[in-house]
């Protein structure tokens, strides 16, 4: 019987396993039973013969408290990091979501609220990021923490392990302040793709002022994957606000925006146009009220999926999916799509929060989630949680209120302290098992 409530405990292990063979092998993993429950608070001094209250300290509390016994946990000593070039055998092409993540330089890798971009012709992964090597400060006592615009890094694999630093390819303006990438201006969630037409690499970026008033998207193009990238204008999306955005390309060359509005209370979606340098007038609103934002798009089996999280800061939150037939709507929430672990996981998207699900070239079922570790502390030392998300075949319950099944498959994204991807997958005859 499976304990609900022991830590780490992993739910549906065996199903997955069954249903899917070819991922078996990253279900094996045992999660270790750490004590990783949020903690209550020390019990008061009872004056009267009230009964005793405890406090919870809900576990996204905990996880921002600077002095929360638990630091170690959520941002793991850095002499755990994981170093590909200097790792004993028995760790190569392992994933250890939430530990420091070195490139080939041996250096932590900087590429938060990222994408990856992959380029078939030469099988080649690359990861665009926030470079966030700079102090963590506060404008003011109740201002969000921030570092200094740096620029967007970029960094190319072949196997989703190795990474090696391809440098700024989007760099900050150290001079003009009335440049969008001023340093004290804001940058964030840089997102690339490929326009087959123009043969121009664009990226996409969320640009702000320090206090997020100017709630804009930038754009740059490079004619290589590796820039530099020239930064052309930015501008608010049908003349609506923008904050946290996301791109997405589908099989048919039509590429979208995704992006959170109105307050961050609602998404909208519009259609880019061919050059990929503009919008075309069409837009929807959606999840209007939900307060969801880190968008996050993939494609199934000619369904779409959505990975969206709650407004909170750099706190940790629950993660929801969704899912439509059309990019344009209309979408339906599917629930929390975290697994595994324990219930604090679960509900704050194991500590982090979404920015990218890349669908795996070669399997059909998996995808790989990618997202952020927020260490509103010292944000160069956010980590990275990287996890399988699998679509484990069609939901086998009716609609409410209706005698229909739905279209959509179930997604789930479990939580793994260590795992690889399938054995059997190699790219471009490197395989990753060796
Ligand atoms: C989050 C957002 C991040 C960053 C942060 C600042 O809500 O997803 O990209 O903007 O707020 O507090």
């Amino acid at each position: 019987m499976v304990d609900r409530e022991a830590p780490f405990q992993f739910p549906i292990a065996g199903v997955v396993a069954r249903r899917l063979p070819l991922y078996s092998e990253f279900e094996e993993f045992e999660e270790k039973a750490a004590e990783f429950r949020s903690p209550r608070t020390k019990r008061r001094r009872n004056p009267s013969n009230r009964p005793h209250r405890t406090r919870n300290i809900s576990a996204a509390e905990d996880f921002v408290n600077p002095s929360s016994l638990k630091r170690p946990l959520y941002f793991p000593d850095k002499a755990l990091a994981v170093n590909p070039l200097q790792c004993p055998d028995v760790d190569r092409y392992h994933f250890y979501p939430g530990r420091e993540w070195r490139d080939t330089d041996g250096k932590p890798i900087q590429a938060h609220g990222g994408g990856i971009l992959f380029v078939p012709e030469t099988k080649t992964f690359y990861w665009y990021g926030e470079n966030k090597d700079g102090r963590t400060y506060r404008l003011q006592k109740r201002s969000v923490a921030r570092v200094d615009v740096i620029g967007i890094s970029c960094y190319s694999s072949k196997d989703l392990w190795i990474w090696k630093n391809e440098g700024i390819v989007l760099g900050a303006e150290k001079v003009n302040k009335s440049h969008d990438l001023y340093v004290s201006n804001v940058l964030e969630r840089p997102k690339v793709i490929f326009n087959d037409k123009t043969k121009q690499y664009v990226m996409w970026m969320h640009v702000d002022t320090a206090n997020y008033s100017k709630a804009s998207v930038g754009l740059a193009i490079s004619p290589t994957p590796v820039g530099p990238f020239t930064y052309l204008y930015s501008g608010r999306p049908h003349a609506y606000e923008s904050r946290d955005m996301t791109l997405f390309k589908d099989d048919d060359g039509e590429a979208y925006l995704v992006y959170s509005s109105v307050d961050n209370s609602e998404l909208h979606i519009g259609v880019l146009t061919d050059d990929y340098l503009n919008l075309e007038r069409k837009m929807r609103s959606i999840m209007v009220g939900m307060h969801r934002e880190a968008p996050a798009v993939f494609k199934h089996r000619g369904m779409y999926y959505m990975i969206t999280s709650g407004c909170t800061g750099w706190a940790p939150n629950a993660a929801l999916a969704h899912s439509a037939e059309s990019m344009l709507g209309p979408w339906v929430t599917l629930g929390n799509p975290c697994m595994g672990g324990n219930e604090d996981f679960r509900q704050t998207t194991f500590f982090s929060q979404g920015t990218f699900v890349l669908p795996l070239p070669g399997l059909q079922d998996l995808f790989l989630f990618m997202a952020d570790r927020w260490n509103s502390h010292d944000l160069k030392d956010s980590r990275y949680v990287w996890l399988p998300l699998t679509m484990d075949g069609p939901v086998d319950e009716p609609l409410e209120d209706d005698f229909e099944f739905p279209l959509w498959s179930r997604v789930s994204i479990h939580w793994h302290r260590r795992w690889r991807l399938p054995l059997s997958w190699n790219l471009s005859g490197v395989r990753v098992n060796e």
